[in-house]
């Protein structure tokens, strides 16, 4: 899982070092500066990124630009991570320059029972980007992954420090698989990439991008509105929905998302079980 990127891939953006973010963009690639005299843009996610070689795991870097005080919107990219981080204490690997690694320090004012509903927007914003960019319409299987055709093309980590049950600062991780030609042989049935989805090569520049514009665009709508609006998103873009499922100790048909974005899974008594965390698996025979 370590062999260089092949010569023919335009690198993902030239490293820059930790101690010099690049600054007033989201990403260094064709970003032009803005016309003298143009008022100075009003974004928050991107404003400041550490666009980085080889990493532990950006999720590490952001938490420790955020104990030093980092903005909200501060992100961290890599081109590859050693010990990248999945949900449930899994790993995440990737081969250098084949995927978008990234992570956003967030400041929300919510308890630590919300931070689940970020993951949640991050995939709704996840699969807008890809759409814009692609044409493809992933779908979001509950809680936060990106499927096409039952196959993960992406992940989302939320990490959050809190003081008490107050939240002061969030990880937002994502994890897109953008260049894969192929998986390792544990992962090929049930991964998949941009590339070989669409069979060409997509710009991650341009996908982080759009990435952060659709996270921020609801980032905003979530500060003002609560979880609401993204519920409805959500509903609309998922694929558990109606499916027989196991999850949480429960089997049966996921009913529906609660307000607070716990699965609801009915049962064959007619219970409903609020699932609030794990995975969804399809119930055998479902
Ligand atoms: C999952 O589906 O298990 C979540 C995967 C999250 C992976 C991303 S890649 C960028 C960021 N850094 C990490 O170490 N993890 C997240």
């Amino acid at each position: 899982m370590t062999s260089p990127p092949p010569p023919d891939r335009p690198p993902f953006r030239a490293p820059a070092s930790p101690a010099q973010p690049g600054v007033g963009g989201r990403f260094g690639r064709g970003a032009k500066p803005p016309p003298e005299g143009s008022p100075p843009s009003k974004k928050r996610f991107g404003a400041v990124v550490h666009a980085l070689g080889e990493v532990d795991s950006t999720q590490a870097v952001a938490r420790a630009l955020a104990d030093d005080r980092a903005p909200e919107g501060t992100v961290v990219t890599a081109e590859h991570q050693r010990a990248g981080r999945g949900r449930g204490g899994r790993s995440w690997l990737d081969r250098p320059g084949e995927a978008l690694l990234c992570s956003v320090v967030l400041r929300p004012a919510i308890d630590a029972a919300e931070v689940p509903q970020l993951a949640l927007l991050a995939a709704v914003a996840v699969a807008e980007a890809v759409e814009a960019l692609t044409g493809l319409a992933p779908g979001i299987k509950w809680p936060n992954d990106l499927v096409v055709e039952d196959r993960k093309l992406a992940g989302i980590l939320a990490e959050a420090a809190t003081d008490s049950r107050a939240v002061t600062r969030v990880i937002l991780g994502m994890g897109i698989n953008v260049s894969q030609r192929e998986f390792p042989v544990d992962l090929a049935a049930r991964a998949t990439s941009l590339a070989l989805l669409t069979g060409r090569e997509v710009d991650r520049g341009a996908l982080l991008d759009g990435l952060l514009t659709r996270l921020e665009h609801w980032y905003d709508i979530y500060l003002d509105h609560g979880f609401k609006p993204i519920h409805a998103e959500w509903c609309r873009r998922t694929v558990t929905l109606g499916r027989t499922v196991v999850a949480g100790g429960a089997q049966g048909t996921a009913v529906g998302l609660d307000h607070d974005g716990a699965l609801l899974v009915r049962d064959a008594a007619h219970r409903t079980h609020r699932v609030v965390a794990g995975e969804v698996l399809d119930a055998p025979g479902g």
